[in-house]
């Protein structure tokens, strides 16, 4: 019996009931496989916050350190704390755990509806490589007279030849394992597509670049591509069945993937994996969606997201059979198209189709 070592942190708003809908697949997962997750529980949160006056003990990463992985419901309520001070946690995790990409797949399941035109399982199939340590994210900048005429506030992105080349590079060899995966070059499969802005950002998007050809150099089997940001969203609902990986600075993967995850369905589909590929430290596993504070506790929202971070979980562990079986259980059940959530125009709740998905993999 294979046993994980896991640290939960549901968080705020709708972020225990559906973690408790990773659990219950995670359950199924124990009873049909030889997995065993051995589970802590940590109320970080806004109210541990009003509490404590912090997100998370001091020590908060040596606490989380010696897991296998971390699964995160979400975090944040505006009600009670700022959010760009609840989200510190979460960011101060992805920084300290060095899990420098966030991969965010945009996929959609059958039975699912897309706002966007022709949009299938057979057709849509790309993943975001989002830069996750630094970037416009770094956290560096102040507030110089706030509130007098001449007040003015400063942001700078770093962009380092570590920290780019290693995002780049992951993007690149998600590319070579889904050609190989897939088997051929059919014109899609095997291109990196680089997401950029660098007409404008003439240092940050011009080094950003500049690495981007660098790495592409060691990758001649990987088609390189590349759009300006801005462009890129338009393309997303144009023509998203071009896309296959694209690799995108921290702040542009947060933007386009929830472009992405409304292609997919909306945000209740969309899953997340914050790696950190040498395992040298835990990585986190999110869906990608908000706390939803205006939701919490009507048992409405979908948990298909959260399953789906369960399964990148699972995937990182080396745990592929049962991953898979996740995401066929999950597309078994949207198929059925008997059990849908509000979001897809149903009533089932939240549980509802968490049970049906664990069911299913019972089955
Ligand atoms: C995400 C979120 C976070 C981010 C916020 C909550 C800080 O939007 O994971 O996409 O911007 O990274
Ligand atoms: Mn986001």
């Amino acid at each position: 019996m294979k046993q994980y070592r896991l640290a939960m942190i549901p968080g705020d708003g709708v972020g225990p009931e559906i973690t408790k809908e990773a659990e219950r697949v995670m359950d199924a997962i124990t009873k049909k496989y030889s997995i065993k997750f051995d589970t802590t529980w940590y109320d970080w949160s806004c109210d541990y916050y009003l509490k404590n006056g912090e997100m998370m003990p001091e020590n908060g990463l040596e606490i989380l350190k010696p897991y296998d992985s971390i699964f995160l419901g979400c975090i944040g309520d505006a009600n009670k704390v700022a959010d760009h001070v609840s989200l510190t946690m979460l960011l101060a995790i992805r920084k300290g755990f060095d899990q420098y990409v966030n991969v965010r797949p945009i996929k959609i399941f059958p039975g699912v509806y897309s706002p966007v035109k022709g949009v299938t399982p057979e057709t849509l199939d790309m993943v975001v490589i989002r830069e996750n340590t630094e970037g416009e994210y770094a956290g560096a900048g102040g507030f110089h007279k706030m509130g007098w005429p001449e007040g003015f506030a400063t942001q700078t992105g770093y962009f380092t030849q570590k920290g780019t080349e290693r995002a780049v590079r992951y993007a690149f060899d998600v590319a070579r394992s889904r050609k190989k995966l897939k088997g051929g070059d059919d014109g899609k499969v095997g291109m990196v597509t680089n997401c950029t802005k660098s007409n404008a950002l003439n240092y940050s998007m011009v080094f950003w670049d500049f690495v981007y050809n660098q790495v592409a150099e060691d990758y001649p089997d990987i088609k390189t591509d590349m759009a300006l940001v801005d462009a890129m969203t338009m393309w997303f609902v144009k023509n998203p069945h071009y896309f296959d990986v694209i690799v995108a600075s921290n702040l542009f993967g947060d933007i386009i993937t929830d472009l992405g995850a409304m292609i997919q369905g909306g945000m209740g589909f969309a899953a997340g994996a914050n790696i950190n590929p040498e395992k040298d430290y835990p990585s986190m596993f999110e869906p990608i969606h908000g706390s939803a504070p205006k939701y919490t506790g009507r048992a409405i929202v979908n948990p298909v997201a959260t399953i789906e971070s369960v399964r990148m979980m699972l995937e990182h562990l080396d745990e592929q059979e049962a991953a898979d079986d996740i995401h066929n259980s999950v597309a078994t059940v949207l198929g059925a198209g008997e059990i849908k959530t509000r979001d897809m125009g149903g009533d089932a709740k939240t549980h509802e189709l968490g049970e049906a998905i664990a069911k299913q993999i019972l089955a």
